[in-house]
């Protein structure tokens, strides 16, 4: 695997790539969920890019910024591991500059996620953005747990660049809990507190297909108060089609799935986010 840390190097040495490139990028401390994305991307491209990179812009708090886990050494034999081609692990100063475009997520990155930690999808689509210029992959793939920030990054991203963008399925732990690099801050009981919220999410699932008018966040709403250690910060069923943006459709992008149902929780500390997709 090839390291870079250079823009210019990363810049020169993408440009003379003559093969179908697939990125992945990710702010380290990988788990199944990244490795399910670097599998996939495989599949794609026949040259495998990944980032590594904990972007700041995208946190709007700054404790949530310091405490975020870094594992560095550990994600690297990862990236090896999984045949990753080439990996750009820039420096934060030659990102965070001056120099730096900024993209605006427009109402769309204020709604939901965006309501709570504000900022956070201009960071995202700021640094992806820039990723995207640098490295101009063929595909990218995108995790539908971060279902807002797959949204965005398609209908304001994409049409700038000649990237195609791959949504890939989230992956759990057997508790059905979803991975993400926070479950790391978690101790057992929280874990079991924080797996309620797919539960809550499975069981309506079922129970939508038995009734299909049921009042989906009274349901959740009653499934999660049982759990006192779990503080439920929203819980909202959508028409994906209020991200719809550029000629961009997201029921297009997620076979024909035209709703979602995504909740955000915290246990303790620690902020989580999930949904489910329905038709
Ligand atoms: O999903 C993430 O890990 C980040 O938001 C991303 C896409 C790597 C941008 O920093």
């Amino acid at each position: 695997m090839k390291i870079i840390r250079s823009q210019n190097e990363i810049m020169s040495y993408c440009n003379e790539l003559k093969l179908k490139t697939s990125f992945v990028p990710t702010m380290g401390s990988l788990h199944d969920g990244h490795i399910r994305l670097l599998e996939e991307g495989k599949k794609y491209g026949n040259y495998l890019i990944s980032s590594l990179f904990i972007n700041p812009l995208q946190f709007n708090n700054q404790e949530d910024l310091a405490n975020y886990p870094k594992n560095y050494n550990e994600d690297i034999k990862i990236f090896e591991k999984y045949d990753v081609d080439l990996l750009y692990f820039p420096d934060e100063k030659e990102i965070i500059n001056s120099n730096l475009k900024k993209i605006n997520s427009g109402n769309q990155g204020k709604i939901l996620e965006g309501k709570h930690r504000p900022g956070h999808f201009d960071g995202v689509l700021t640094i992806v953005n820039k990723f995207f210029e640098i490295i101009k992959p063929n595909y990218a793939l995108f995790g539908i747990k971060d279902f807002q920030q797959l949204c965005l990054i398609y209908t304001k991203l994409s049409p700038l660049h000649s990237t195609t963008i791959i949504p890939v399925e989230t992956i759990r732990e057997p508790s059905g809990l979803a991975l993400s690099s926070r479950n790391k801050l978690l101790n057992d009981d929280q874990k079991l507190t924080a797996s309620k919220i797919y539960e809550g999410l499975k069981l309506l699932e079922k129970n939508i297909k038995e009734d299909p008018k049921i009042n989906c966040i009274s349901f959740l709403e009653n499934f999660y108060k049982d759990y006192n250690s779990l503080e439920i910060e929203y819980i909202s069923l959508e028409n994906t089609s209020i991200f719809d943006e550029n000629e961009r459709f997201i029921s297009k992008l997620l076979h024909n799935k035209n709703r979602v149902i995504m909740v955000a929780a915290k246990v303790g500390n620690i902020r989580l986010i999930d949904n489910i997709l329905i038709s």
